[in-house]
Parts: C-alpha cells; sequence; structure tokens
C-alpha cells in the first residue's frame, strides 16, 4: 500500500489525480492493474507534452519556410545510372553475406482502417494461397538466407494489444520454415491519452486509456527491448526496416543497403514519385537549414502538393513509402536519448473510449482528446548524410491499409498479378491481360521462386519442362 501512496502522491503533485477517483472502490486485483499501468507514465514527459501540444495545431511539423525538394538517387529505369547502382548492388551483397543486416518490421499499428480483427501481419494478402503478409515476408528473408548463405535476423515491433497474438500466429505457422532462434518480438511502448484539459484518461474505472506510441517508438523500443544489444553482439550494424502492410516491399534489397553503406548514412529512405498532389505520402523535402525531413501529406500546404517543375512533373514528388535502412549505432543514440532528445511526438485528437465521473463507459462521437504519436521518419533530419533512393512503384509499394477503395486488398492482389504477370511476359510467356496488365486469372510466385524480374527470368530459363501459367498455379 506504501507504494501505491507514494504513486498517487506522484500523480496528485502532477496535477493527474483523476487516475485514481475510483481508487477506493477498486479489488485489490484491479488496484494492482491501475498501479502498475500508472508507474509506466513518464508523467514529466506526458505534462510537457501536453502543455506543449495543446496550445498550437499540434502538427509538429517541420518548419514549411524556404522548403526545397529532397535530392533522390534516380532509378535506372527513370535516368539513374546503371553501373552506380550494380556497384551498389555488389557491395549490398557484401554486408549481407557478411552477416551484418538484420530485417525490422514495425507492427504495432492498431489496422483501425482495415477493419479486420486479428494483428494485421496475419491478413491474407496473396491472390491464390491467400497466405498472410507475415509469411510473404517471411519468404522473402527466407529467400535471402539461402541466396547469401546467412540466417538473416527478423526482429517484429508488435503492440501490447497484439504481441500474444502474433507470437502464437509464428508458433502455429512453425515461423514459415525460419529457425525460430531468428525471430524476436518485442512490445512498442504506451502513451496515455489525455482530454483537452490535458489530464490523462482512463479507459475504464481501473485502466488507463494508453495507446501505442506510433512507429516511431520503434528506436525506443529497439534499445530497451535489448535488440540493439544483441545486434551488437552479433555484428549487425544495419536494419532493413519495413511495415507490415505492403506485401511488395523488397524486404532485403542489396542495392538500397549498398547506397546506404556507400554515403556512411546513418538512415535511407526508399521514395516513388507520387501518382497525384493528393496522394497520402509523406514528401521528402529539404528544409532552409538544409536537413531533409518529411512532410506529411496532412501537413502539406495544398499549394505546395500541387506546384509543377518546368517540365510538368509535381515539383514535390518524392513519397515516403515507409521503407528505410536505420544504422544500429543511430538507433542506439536517439533511442536512448531521454524524451527531449530523441524524436518529437505528434498530436492526433481521437475518439476515446473512457468513464464519466461515475465510472460509466463513454464511447463519444467526435474526439474527446489526444493521442501522442511518434513517427520515424522524424529521425531524417537527426542523421548523418541520409540517403534517399528512387524504387519503381510497380515493384514495390502497394499497401493493405483500407477495406476498400484504394490502398486495399483488392487493389493489392491486382498489382501483385500485374508484378508477376509482367515478369512472364518478359520470358515470353503468352498471358492474356487487360490493358492495365492485369491478368485474366489468378496465379502466383513465391518469393522462394522469385522475388525481382532478374530472378524470375534466371529462374524461369532454368526450368525444363516448363509449367503452363493458368488459373491457380503458384510457382514456389
Ligand atoms: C504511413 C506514413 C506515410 C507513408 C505511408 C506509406 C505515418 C504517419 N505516415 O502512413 O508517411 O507515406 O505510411 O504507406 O506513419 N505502427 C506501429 N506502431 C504505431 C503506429 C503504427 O508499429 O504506434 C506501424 C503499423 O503497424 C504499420 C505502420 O506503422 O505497419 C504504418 O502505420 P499507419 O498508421 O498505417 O500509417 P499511414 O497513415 O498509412
Amino acid at each position: 500500500m506504501n507504494d501505491y501512496g507514494s504513486l498517487k502522491q506522484r500523480f496528485e503533485a502532477a496535477g493527474q489525480e483523476q487516475v485514481f477517483a475510483f481508487w477506493e472502490s477498486l479489488k485489490a486485483g484491479e488496484r494492482r492493474r491501475l498501479a502498475d499501468e500508472a508507474a509506466s507514465i513518464d508523467l514529466e514527459e506526458v505534462n510537457r507534452l501536453s502543455k506543449r501540444l495543446l496550445h498550437n495545431s499540434g502538427s509538429n511539423a517541420p518548419g514549411l519556410d524556404g522548403l526545397e525538394p529532397a535530392p533522390h538517387v534516380p532509378h535506372p529505369a527513370h535516368g539513374g545510372d546503371a553501373a552506380v547502382w550494380k556497384e551498389a548492388h555488389a557491395r549490398g551483397a557484401k554486408a549481407l553475406r557478411d552477416g551484418r543486416v538484420a530485417a525490422f518490421t514495425v507492427a504495432g499499428g492498431q489496422g483501425t482502417r482495415l477493419g479486420y480483427d486479428a494483428p494485421k501481419g496475419t491478413f491474407p494478402a496473396t491472390p491464390v494461397r491467400r497466405i498472410s503478409l507475415y509469411q510473404v515476408f517471411a519468404e522473402k528473408i527466407l529467400a535471402a538466407n539461402r541466396k547469401y548463405g546467412v540466417h538473416i535476423p527478423w526482429y517484429i515491433m508488435t503492440s501490447h494489444q497484439n504481441h500474444e497474438a502474433t507470437q502464437a500466429f509464428f508458433d502455429d505457422n512453425r515461423f514459415f520454415g525460419l529457425a525460430p532462434a531468428t525471430v524476436s518480438f518485442f512490445r512498442q511502448g504506451r502513451m496515455p491519452a489525455v482530454d483537452f484539459q490535458g489530464k490523462i484518461m482512463l479507459e475504464s474505472k481501473c485502466t488507463i486509456a494508453l495507446n501505442p506510441d506510433g512507429h516511431g517508438g520503434a528506436l525506443r523500443a529497439l534499445v530497451r527491448s535489448g535488440s540493439v544489444d544483441a545486434m551488437e553482439e552479433a555484428g549487425i550494424d544495419i536494419m532493413s526496416y519495413f511495415q507490415v502492410d505492403n506485401p511488395l516491399v523488397h524486404c532485403i534489397d542489396p542495392a538500397f543497403i549498398g547506397f546506404h553503406i556507400e554515403s556512411s548514412a546513418e538512415f535511407s529512405s526508399k521514395m516513388v514519385p507520387k501518382a497525384y498532389p493528393g496522394e497520402k505520402l509523406g514528401h521528402f523535402c529539404r528544409d532552409k537549414e538544409g536537413r531533409l525531413v518529411v512532410i506529411e501529406y496532412s501537413d502539406m500546404p495544398e499549394e505546395l502538393a500541387e506546384a509543377t517543375d518546368a517540365d510538368g512533373q509535381l515539383r514535390f514528388r518524392a513519397g515516403n513509402i515507409a521503407i528505410h535502412t536505420l544504422g544500429r549505432d543511430f538507433v542506439r543514440r536517439v533511442g536512448s536519448g531521454r524524451s527531449q532528445s530523441g524524436l518529437p511526438f505528434h498530436r492526433a485528437d481521437k475518439k476515446i473510449a473512457t468513464v464519466d465521473s461515475r465510472g460509466e463507459p463513454i464511447r463519444p462521437e467526435s474526439p474527446n482528446g489526444i493521442k501522442f504519436e511518434m513517427f520515424v521518419f522524424d529521425a531524417l533530419p537527426l542523421a548523418r548524410d541520409p540517403v534517399i533512393v528512387e524504387t519503381l512503384r510497380p515493384e514495390e509499394f502497394s499497401p493493405i491499409k483500407n477495406a476498400e477503395g484504394v490502398d486495399s486488398p483488392e487493389t493489392s492482389r491486382n498489382d501483385q498479378l500485374r508484378q508477376w504477370t509482367r515478369w512472364a511476359r518478359a520470358a515470353r510467356v503468352d498471358i492474356p491481360c487487360d490493358d492495365s496488365g492485369l491478368p485474366e486469372f489468378a496465379w502466383e510466385v513465391s518469393p522462394l521462386f522469385a522475388d525481382t524480374e532478374g530472378e524470375f527470368l534466371n529462374k524461369w530459363h532454368g526450368l525444363n519442362p516448363k509449367p503452363a501459367i493458368e488459373s491457380g498455379v503458384v510457382l514456389r
């Protein structure tokens, strides 16, 4: 009880005593739960953020004055130097063979837009096998292991909500053929929601409204979970970062890794040209101090988003598809800093389930509070020599975010089908398609067969006899 007493006192001193409003009516177990949650909160941080973010629009976005488009390395298909890409590829492949690279997936989001009641990585993503996003990534990592003769460790950041379910999914599926010891799961941190007066909100009488602290929480969580130490011990100094929502991602991309190493970068990113001004992608820019920054789509003024070059292309066209390469020591530096020296928090006004003064549940119909989140791309301006590398959208980006419409399971499946069909047509296989390159039937290529057009052509030419590509065929 004494411990609880001092905890309550700290909350009172910070003006957050409402967290214990129902304390007297709670049973022992409920008190323990509330006290544990309360003890995990950095009160000083919450009060400082509330003070700062409650009194402005809270976007915490970098300044827009003197903003310029960020430079990037163009892809050979768009004028990039093929010889330079070949060198980068060779450099990255060597780092992979030397065991310097880990894969890292952020999967702590709540996936609200998809309306899927399980961890997003378990969502069936492909057109024929309907294998999960996690299996797609596992097969890509397995294929890279075979190619480079290594066991690439895979770190997966979960949330408190989906941690156990994620681990159970891997167990039930025998880690999709990966060695279980090479896959590590760790939970990201949480932040309490506050109301518009800056008061920490309760979710129920004995639980605090705690939420994942954003994918930028990855840097802290990588340090706190001991993952960064484990990487150092294993000789890993590079992390290949990707989101859980994009089945086209090249989880392990030697050329991208090679460019990162070449520039001695601490943080690197891939970009694709935006499809249209309002597309919901962050913009890579250079701020007036010359630092590279990402301006979120919601923070970009329309006139900048729509501005065009002399040649008619969007001026700020470099879209952030959330694929990065992170240096291990950089993650340690930014992730171990106390909050003030780490990543900034952003404010998001949300509908937050809570309780009224009698402890009765409230399900608000309009935003009643604020969530605090960090974004991983805010690490970009803190990094030395960051490099931005172009990739081809049809080959690498078709995320599953919404239940229907853009970025949905259907658009992603169709983009997968178009990709494999492009590869097959490059190998002179005749597949009937519509004008968009979508085949008339569903078929599938496992990443274990090929993950790029070049690999497909190699494998295909080596097949004798060659299978007929028809409805339901899976090449693996
Ligand atoms: C994100 C990027 C946007 C980028 C787009 C590309 C932000 C704010 N914006 O948008 O710049 O162009 O992806 O697809 O991120 N996650 C966590 N923990 C969290 C929150 C999210 O691990 O606390 C993970 C999710 O599981 C997911 C990823 O981060 O893998 C993206 O989250 P999401 O909220 O879907 O970002 P978007 O708004 O789609």
